[in-house]
């Protein structure tokens, strides 16, 4: 699936599916396994999916876009189950899209440029990258943002996203154990690293920054 199509999709619609993978579940090895992208797309993802469209079912929210509510019921702690499950299905959604195989390398011209300005060069940026994805205690996300205009690096625990920040997520790393365990074990740097050396998506991260300038 495009990333445009799940994340533009502005029509009323009944309950989420699953959004496919944007590879197949052998893409991204040997850097992360088919059978840890099968079970954290097909059992861990479509959890938070299924969760999403019982908490929603018979509500308003039901027709909603889930961007829209996830920003609607951010701080609202009645609603904390549905945002923990709303906000899971679009990160996860977000990873995906963030990796491709034989990704990986260096961005090119105007977003290695802006690294450079914003964050002090593609090597700080990488290392910053990891120590934030390293030290997020417990389950949660690394993220590459752009915030009033200016990248940052930032972390957020559990399902917390940077959508309901008032920052906008351009790359994420999922930190979460489920992401890297069967594959690395309690080796969380080693599998940041591998996404980091040969999976990131940098055209993504691109045209995600072109499309935030143009907002
Ligand atoms: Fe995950």
């Amino acid at each position: 699936m495009l990333w445009s199509s799940f994340s533009e999709k502005k029509e009323a619609t009944m309950s989420l599916e699953l959004p496919a993978l944007p590879y197949d579940s052998k893409a991204l090895e040997p850097y992360i396994s088919a059978n840890t992208l099968s079970f954290h797309h097909g059992k861990h993802h479509q959890a938070y999916v299924t969760n999403y469209n019982n908490l929603t079912k018979d509500t308003p929210l039901a027709d909603q876009p889930l961007e829209d509510v996830i920003k609607q019921i951010a701080g609202d702690a009645s609603k904390i189950g549905l945002f923990n499950n709303g906000a899971q299905v679009w990160n996860h959604t977000f990873f995906w899209h963030s990796m491709k195989p034989n990704g990986g390398g260096k961005p090119s011209s105007e977003l290695a440029a802006k690294i450079d300005a914003d964050l002090g060069g593609f090597d700080k940026f990488v290392a910053d990258f990891k120590t934030a994805a390293t030290t997020q205690f417990g389950s949660g996300w690394a993220w590459l943002v752009l915030d009033k205009g200016k990248l940052a690096v930032t972390k957020t625990a559990n399902a917390d996203t940077p959508l309901v920040h008032g920052q906008i997520p351009l790359f994420t790393v999922d930190v979460w154990e489920h992401a890297y365990y069967l594959d690395y074990q309690n080796r969380r740097p080693d599998f940041v690293t591998a996404v980091l050396d040969h999976l990131a998506n940098w055209d993504f991260v691109a045209q995600n920054l072109a499309k935030a300038k143009n907002k």
